[in-house]
């Protein structure tokens, strides 16, 4: 018998989406400093001497921008950025910002060297945006009062404050807005031993007892995503006790995983789709990713973030120019035999 593991549930960002107790465990597990933060180790070495040296000048850090894939840790980034600094947090994203105004009102309430971070900042609107540029720039508010001919525009100075934003794609950042920040991160899938230590990790934190083996084969099965490799340790735990194991070997975990429908390279009943649909359906003809989207019932936006990455990654997907084609690997991988001749 198997059961698939709810796509939305494991990617699904811990926004007001996300429910109540899942955003509360998500919460529990984040590291706290960039001392707990396990990988990304150019970004965070990156991130030490921005923040150290703002710090020994007794100045606010830099506009920061996270870029990557959902789970990858912009967010904790975010909350490490303002613990490490010593400030407070404030929090809001692109789409709650609908007009200037409620940047305008976050702005002007904001604390000497606090740290607005705005999450998926690039779905703020255009006249958004341009109430940020100056504040920015110039710790400046521009604010017009009044409509027509008598409406006039009164400047306000700001406090020192530090913006990070974070978006899964810099291409989707406008150029202007990009620019104005002092340091960009870019985050990577993450490496399996770096997942290993998540899962472990995550496990002390949860009281899960887990041996080193069961620790591997979740941290080899969670997509190089942290988010994926804690809800994967929390189904494999449900499994566990459920079934009345105290302590969680590897075999209760690959047991637990098939279960689930993750198979050994972590892929799920969609990737396994997206990769069948390439191979058998379009007959190895590369694919645009709309028409892919289509068939698959997702959005284009989803695959493109959510899936290719890993499939690229695990050399299981490749992107021409005419568009996307299953690899070798990916034929051998779901039992099938490539096509003669090459495949594209
Ligand atoms: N480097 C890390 N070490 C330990 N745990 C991590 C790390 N990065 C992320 N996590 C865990 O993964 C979960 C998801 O991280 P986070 O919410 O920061 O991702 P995100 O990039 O903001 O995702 P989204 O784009 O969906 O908002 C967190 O609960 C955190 O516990
Ligand atoms: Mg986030």
């Amino acid at each position: 018998m198997t059961r698939d593991l709810d796509l939305d549930e494991l990617r699904r960002p811990a926004t007001p989406h996300a429910n109540e107790s899942e955003r509360r465990v998500e919460a529990s597990l984040r590291p706290l400093s960039l001392a707990e933060f396990v990988g990304q180790g150019d970004l965070v070495g990156h991130l030490e001497v921005v923040l150290g040296s703002a710090r020994a000048r007794g100045q606010c850090a830099d506009h920061i921008l996270f870029v990557g894939p959902p789970g990858l840790g912009k967010t904790s980034l975010a909350q490490i950025v303002a613990r490490e600094m010593g400030t407070s947090l404030k929090v809001t994203s692109g789409p709650v910002l609908s007009r200037p105004g409620d940047l305008a009102a976050i702005l002007t309430d904001l604390g000497d060297g606090d740290v607005l971070f705005i999450d998926e900042i690039h779905r703020l609107g255009r006249s958004v945006e341009e109430v940020l540029y100056p504040a920015m720039e110039d710790l400046r508010l521009d604010v017009l009062i009044g409509r027509g001919p008598s409406a006039r525009s009164i400047r306000l100075d700001l406090v020192r404050f530090t913006l990070v934003g974070a978006t899964t794609r810099t291409g989707l950042v406008a150029g202007p807005l990009r620019d104005r920040f002092g340091f960009i991160g870019q985050l990577d899938l993450y490496e399996v031993d770096e997942l290993r230590r998540i899962v472990a990790r995550s496990a002390r934190l949860l009281e899960v007892e887990l041996t080193a083996g069961a620790a591997a084969t979740i941290a080899s099965r969670s997509r190089g995503t942290p988010r994926v490799a804690n809800r994967l340790l929390r189904r494999v735990r449900d499994f566990a006790s459920v079934k009345g194991h105290g302590v969680v070997d590897d075999a209760v975990a690959v047991e637990a995983l098939n279960l689930f429908g993750v198979d050994e390279l972590g892929l799920d009943k969609l990737d396994r789709r997206i990769l069948s649909l390439l191979c058998d359906q379009f007959a190895a003809q590369p694919v645009g990713l709309t028409t892919l989207a289509h068939a698959t019932g997702e959005e284009p936006v989803t695959l493109e973030e959510a899936y290719e990455p890993y499939l690229l990654r695990c050399g299981l997907l490749a992107r021409t120019p005419r568009g996307r084609v299953a690899t070798e690997r990916a034929y051998r991988h779901l039992g099938r035999v490539p096509p003669r001749g090459g495949l594209f």
